[in-house]
């Protein structure tokens, strides 16, 4: 039942992931020789910006910040002429990224920016140095859904390839098999494909599930898990208009935990042992507890609800652990009778 853009957009997934996997990678000595990343991004951009954080730093080793370019004008940070700039971007027309990378320029002109942006004639394009151009296709409804998959599949090329370009120099600083971190990433089409295809049986029909009466929810999630958690909040906050709050699992105990009571549903991303003793206590304080894993994972039994997923490489479990969230936000705001392809007061870009 693909009656709404944003659903389609989801479902394109497997696909648009084929196609990234695909496409060269435009890469210059200068780019994979850069000494630092700064990456600028706004929204869900930001929030694959903070995946991906993870892989540049464990896997291709290279110091990486992954900076609000909507709050880069009111800070003044320091920017050295060795650093690349990866400016990410769905539209490549939001104002906010563009006003940060003009200043940055104005004040480094030496600076190397690589773009990653979905339109291939946008502002951004103009502006960087290169560009790779995502071939997701249009994004027809405002939240971004398929979008945000090709960029995390194109920043995960990228540091593998760093990575490798790393290795070839000096091999002891980077002691992955560069061939294990590239069969890992072919198996992610089909992946998605069978993990959304099991989702569909329950979720993704348009339905509201029992805890969706509630006006609040929080996501948990450790680690490169804890991007997730913002990026589906965010979905939900923008689709069903519900306030949603993401967490780090263990940030969520100093204090806000406090909003807890009796049905509050708490989304649980990858609990591993650590999280899963905290979410016994929720569940015995009455709240409402969604678990979303590998299929067969020990600590999903006993939680109110499971979704399973495939099971792939870990470094790679964000690009499933996004779907459920995707089909539940999409749920949550038509059992609202809510316009999901074009949420109230939002625009597609931030012109
Ligand atoms: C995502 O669902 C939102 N619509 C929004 O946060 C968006 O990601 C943000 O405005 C950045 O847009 P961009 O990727 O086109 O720069």
């Amino acid at each position: 039942m693909n009656d709404s853009i944003m659903l389609k957009n989801i479902c394109e997934q497997p696909n648009v992931v084929a196609d990234c996997l695909a496409i060269e990678l435009p890469l210059s000595d200068r780019v994979l020789s850069a000494q630092r990343i700064m990456l600028l991004a706004c929204g869900s951009s930001r929030h694959a910006g903070l995946v991906a954080q993870h892989w540049f730093e464990t896997i291709a080793k290279i110091p990486i910040q992954v900076l609000d370019a909507a709050a880069w004008t009111d800070r003044s940070p320091l920017v050295e002429s060795n650093t690349l700039i990866i400016a990410l971007s769905q539209s490549g027309k939001t104002k906010d990224l563009l006003e940060a990378l003009t200043q940055i320029k104005a004040v480094t002109p030496e600076i190397q920016v690589l773009a990653i942006v979905n339109g291939s004639d946008s502002p951004l394009v103009h502006l960087a140095d290169s560009a790779i151009v995502t071939p997701a296709g249009p994004e027809g409804a405002v939240a971004a859904t398929k979008s945000f998959s090709a960029q995390l599949v194109i920043l995960a090329r990228i540091a593998v390839n760093l990575a490798e370009y790393k290795s070839l120099i000096s091999p002891s600083i980077v002691p992955v098999s560069i061939s294990k971190l590239r069969t890992d990433l072919k198996v992610l089409p089909q992946a998605i494909a069978k993990s959304l295809n099991n989702l569909q049986r329950h979720i993704g029909k348009g339905v509201g599930l029992d805890w969706m009466v509630s006006e609040s929810i929080v996501l948990l999630g450790r680690g490169i898990q804890q991007p997730i958690a913002l990026e589906g909040a965010l979905k939900l906050k923008e689709t069903a208009y519900v306030h949603a709050e993401g967490f780090g699992a263990g940030d969520f105990c100093h204090g806000p935990m406090a909003i807890l009571k009796p049905g509050f549903p708490i989304i649980a991303l990858m609990p591993d042992q650590k999280m899963r003793s905290d979410l016994d206590r929720f569940q015995a304080l009455g709240c409402t507890v969604i678990g979303i894993g590998k299929r067969g994972h020990e600590c999903l039994p006993g939680l109110d609800q499971v979704f399973e997923l495939e099971s792939i490489a870990d470094w790679l479990m964000s690009f499933l652990i996004v779907l459920p969230l995707q089909l539940l936000a999409y749920d949550w705001a038509r059992s609202r009778e809510l316009n999901v392809d074009q949420p109230r007061y939002l625009t597609k870009f931030i012109g």
